[in-house]
């Protein structure tokens, strides 16, 4: 072989087996087979050679090359394998894994936002209104006389100024009215208080999902049809539901909403989950009083309205024994909704 080839690769295998990182590595690669590098250089006397000794001189110039591509892989792999044990180094690779816990959403969070998605493919838009109210949007725009027991100091929590934490969402009915006008389509989630004895199925802070449609000709026909729509959708197309007469000073008439309920190895039985009728005269009488214009007069709209309790559906659909649960937070209880 001609003896500066020998030398070149002398060099080169010396240089790359002394190479202490990968970046030495790559600068021995640049001396001796890059553009600039000893070995393409050598390569140039090619030309120069008589035509005779061409072959033999290619064919180390070939060796050569393949000598050193191969201890550059060879030394490449080694220090490869001496950093990825000094990166894994203190790491102990048999400990087991750590767990990864998945949130997961609460219950009632749940069951507000599948009642809102299904009433709003009916086109309900969402509405709000303060909890901290007064008795004009509390009670008395929903006819609720003076004297009704619901206004009464312990069923109702008063502030010293007379003003009241809404004792149901209601009250977003006549504040809606007050600043949209006909069509109205909505629905107010959200939460309503009373001075209820704290047990398994009461709380002083709970949640309800009030409803509200008024336009021309809305019947009690539109009622039924949208709450029977909206609880089979909620709770399964085999929901039985009953319409049962009953009283609320804001409709007239006034339901009830009964559904029944099948549980393993027991008799049926009806559970109250909702109340509904047709929005009483009274309260567009009041709220035209209130706007000073005629926009909701009796004469020329009807309405429905309904409003639910939101703890009590979440009860229902997972077999939620006690209402505490829902705000405890025990992550035992909650961890079976992650
Ligand atoms: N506000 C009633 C309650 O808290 C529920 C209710 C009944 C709302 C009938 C309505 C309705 O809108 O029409 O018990």
């Amino acid at each position: 072989m001609n003896s500066d080839l020998a030398e070149i690769q002398t060099a080169a295998l010396a240089a790359i087996e002394s190479a202490p990182d990968g970046q030495s590595l790559e600068q021995a690669k640049i001396d001796f087979l890059g553009k600039k590098g000893r070995l393409t250089a050598a390569s140039g006397l090619m030309k120069t050679l008589p035509k005779e000794e061409k072959p033999a001189f290619g064919q180390s110039l070939n060796l050569v090359r393949g000598a050193i591509t191969a201890a550059l892989e060879e030394k490449g792999a080694t220090l490869q394998e001496v950093a990825d044990r000094e990166a894994i180094a203190g790491i102990d690779v048999t400990l087991p894994g750590r767990e990864i816990h998945s949130g997961g959403l609460h219950p009632l969070t749940r069951i507000k936002d599948d009642a809102i998605q299904i009433l709003r493919r009916m086109g309900f838009a969402l509405a709000e209104g303060p909890e901290i109210e007064d008795e004009f949007h509390c009670f008395d725009a929903l006819n609720t006389p003076a004297d009704h027991p619901a206004r009464n100091e312990k069923d109702t929590f008063y502030f010293d100024s007379g003003k009241l934490l809404r004792t149901h969402t209601s009250s977003v009915q006549v504040r809606t009215m007050e600043n949209q006008s006909p069509p109205v389509r909505i629905i107010a989630p959200g939460s309503a208080y009373r001075r209820d004895e704290i047990d398994a199925t009461h709380l002083s802070v709970f949640n309800q999902l009030e409803g509200l449609y008024v336009a021309e000709n809305v019947s009690l026909a539109d009622l039924k049809g949208t709450l029977v729509y909206f609880f089979q959708e909620l709770f399964g197309p085999d929901t039985e539901l009953q319409f049962r007469p009953h009283f609320f000073p804001f409709t007239e008439p006034s339901f009830e909403i009964d559904i029944k309920l099948h549980i393993a190895g027991r008799a049926p039985k009806w559970i109250e989950v909702a109340g509904c009728g047709i929005v009483d005269p009274a309260v567009f009488s009041a709220i035209s009083k209130s706007r000073g214009d005629e926009a909701f007069s009796p004469d020329k709209v009807t309405g429905f309205a309904f409003g639910m309790g939101l703890d009590r559906l979440a009860m229902i659909k997972w077999g939620i024994k006690d209402i505490r649960l829902l705000i405890e937070n025990d992550t035992r209880f909650l961890k079976q909704f992650a």
